[in-house]
């Protein structure tokens, strides 16, 4: 495996260029939405009286100065949108039904499905209508306690993320303890290098093409960009060299994830919130855990938090967990979202296997709210 120094990754270090990716427009969610979705605008053509053309203006603009100009505009125009063809609304190729009937239909659909399916069509008409980014935004995602599923949570938010909403997504490993992010990709998407060979060789990449060989491109679109495997090389990763390799990131990402370790007070934490639009705060959801990372966030100034409560038992023996929200609640940690214990996620992460269609509908609802939390809350 390719490693680098930190002499290595300080030379030849510029000034770091910025830059800003457009935001792809949101697909449309796979399930049917509740309601059906209301077509777009007409064009202002449609309906409307189509202009004629105007011989005795072309004729007035025939002179020699006007010219070609004149002649395009006596031409008549193409004025035929695709909602003169397709008069009406469509989804997945078939005509979507306005009627009464089908409103009926659809209610009686919605309101007979489960609960989580309710909750999933209403998530998935979320996800359709964020609003876009208008600069890169970073995510820290933090817990004091080991164990907890800081990896997991980076790791399927940026899938989501990914996925559903077709934004350019890098999870980056920054936990200094032989950090397991990079392990999550299939064997075969995995790259050797790590995030200081990307820095050490930043001043010479351009584009993200070049990016390719440092990063496991997942299937789902999410990059995966992997710690040091040597610990004296991740060591020497000091918060200023984590801001150059954002700046640097930011220039091809939209969405940069950071995936901590568990120091909370480390100056590695300390620069990742401060650093971060918005923190996502890791927990289980036992008052022994979620006491002792509520007292951890003291130590923090964050602006933005989301919540997670992870590996949630099933069922009643489960605590009061709308009392552990409103305490995380006076600590800026507004939004939340539980995440059930799955073993098939387990097993999914364990395998590099993972995919967010083949979880259970009762751990895949949670994943999804908890991506429109986040997406939400992008500026
Ligand atoms: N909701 C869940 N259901 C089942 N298993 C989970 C869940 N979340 C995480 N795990 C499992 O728990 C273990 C620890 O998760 P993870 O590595 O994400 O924690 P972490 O907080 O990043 O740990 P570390 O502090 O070591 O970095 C992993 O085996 C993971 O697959
Ligand atoms: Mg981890």
């Amino acid at each position: 495996m390719e490693t680098r120094s930190v002499g290595d990754i300080e030379q030849g270090q510029g000034e770091a260029q910025t830059g800003q990716a457009a935001s792809p427009p949101a697909e449309p969610p796979a399930q049917p939405p509740t309601q059906p979705r209301t077509r777009p605008p007409a064009t202002p053509n449609r309906g409307a009286v189509r202009p004629e053309p105007d011989p005795a203006g072309a004729t007035a603009r025939g002179s020699a100065e006007a010219g070609e100009e004149g002649m395009r505009s006596a031409a008549p125009r193409a004025t035929m949108s695709r909602q003169d063809v397709y008069v009406r609304p469509m989804r997945a190729g078939k005509p979507i039904s306005t009627g009464p009937m089908a409103r009926m239909a659809t209610w009686l659909k919605y309101t007979l499905s489960s609960e989580l399916q309710r909750r999933e069509w209403d998530v998935d008409e979320q996800l359709a209508h964020v609003p876009p980014m208008t600069r890169p935004n970073t995510v820290a995602v933090i817990s004091p306690k080991g164990g907890v599923g800081k990896t997991t949570i980076s790791f399927v938010l940026g899938n989501l993320l990914a996925s559903e909403l077709r934004m350019r997504v890098v999870a980056l490993d920054a936990n200094p303890d032989f950090g397991t992010l990079a392990s999550l990709a299939p064997d075969d998407f995995r790259s050797q290098r790590s995030l200081a060979d990307l820095l050490a060789d930043s001043t010479h990449l351009d584009s993200p093409a070049e990016l390719h060989p440092y990063v496991a491109r997942l299937p789902t679109g999410l990059h995966l960009l992997g710690a040091p495997a040597h610990a004296e090389v991740m060591a020497q990763m000091s918060p200023g060299l984590y801001s150059r390799l954002l700046d640097f990131l930011e220039r091809f990402y939209e969405v940069v994830i950071l995936d901590l370790g568990t120091g909370i007070t480390d100056p590695l934490a300390q620069f990742a919130v401060d650093r971060a639009d918005q923190t996502v705060v890791i927990t289980t959801p036992e008052w022994v855990t979620a006491a002792g990372v509520l007292g951890a966030l003291r130590y923090l100034q964050l602006e933005q938090g989301t919540l997670v409560l992870n590996q949630a038992p099933v069922g009643r023996q489960a605590g009061n967990r709308e009392v552990i929200e409103a305490n995380f609640r006076r600590h800026a940690v507004e939004t939340s979202a539980t995440i059930p214990y799955d073993d098939r996620l387990r097993v999914m992460l364990d395998t590099g296997t993972y995919s967010l269609s083949d979880l259970k509908l009762s751990t895949r609802v949670p994943v999804k709210e908890l991506g429109a939390a986040i997406a939400f809350n992008f500026v």
